[in-house]
């Protein structure tokens, strides 16, 4: 079988047929919103934030691994490669499923030394940063708030995730 792991958009739209789809999650590794997006959720001059994920040995990302078996998976990967060309490489990562077997998957991710890398901040101004800022996708809440809700609708708590939609609704709330 050969899966895609999706732990962003990638979960809610992945844009790409299948032939099931699994929670799954990689050890070693952390979500985190620290990607700026000059395109997708925002421009060159006023990036948004979205995910990547970054190593830390003590942690894990649960996401979703699709299945596309008999699919053609070089269309795919071409696919992917344009849309997640501000920054983000291909990796093969191991996979764990939920009643511990386990893959091998192909993921994205936008490592630290990629030029649209933004690092750490304080919850407050990712979150403004969010509420400024859209691009060819959509808005950049439209991301966090969709994000939240998918890793929900797969049974994924992610309290860095609940944290800061509950930061954007409350922009969202109080304009
Ligand atoms: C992913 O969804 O797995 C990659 C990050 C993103 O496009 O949001």
């Amino acid at each position: 079988m050969a899966w895609v792991f999706g732990y962003g958009s990638l979960i809610w739209r992945p844009s790409f047929a299948y032939a099931s789809a699994r929670s799954a999650r990689v050890r070693g590794w952390r979500r985190r919103f620290w990607q700026g997006s000059p395109d997708h959720r925002g421009t060159p001059h006023a990036p948004g934030r979205v995910v990547t994920l970054v190593e830390d040995e003590s942690a894990q990302c649960w996401g979703v691994a699709f299945d596309i078996d008999g699919q053609d998976s070089q269309e795919i990967f071409d696919a992917l490669d344009l849309r997640e060309s501000g920054g983000y490489v291909r990796l093969t990562v191991p996979i764990e499923f939920a009643d511990a077997s386990s893959a091998v998957a192909l993921t994205y991710y936008a490592p630290p030394e990629n030029d649209n890398f933004l690092g750490p901040a304080p919850i407050s101004k990712i979150a403004k940063q969010v509420r400024e800022s859209s691009g060819d996708s959509g808005d950049n809440v439209e991301y966090v708030l969709r994000l939240a809700d998918a890793l929900g609708r797969a049974g994924i708590r992610d309290d860095d995730v609940e944290a800061l939609a509950h930061a954007v609704q409350h922009f969202v709330d109080n304009p």
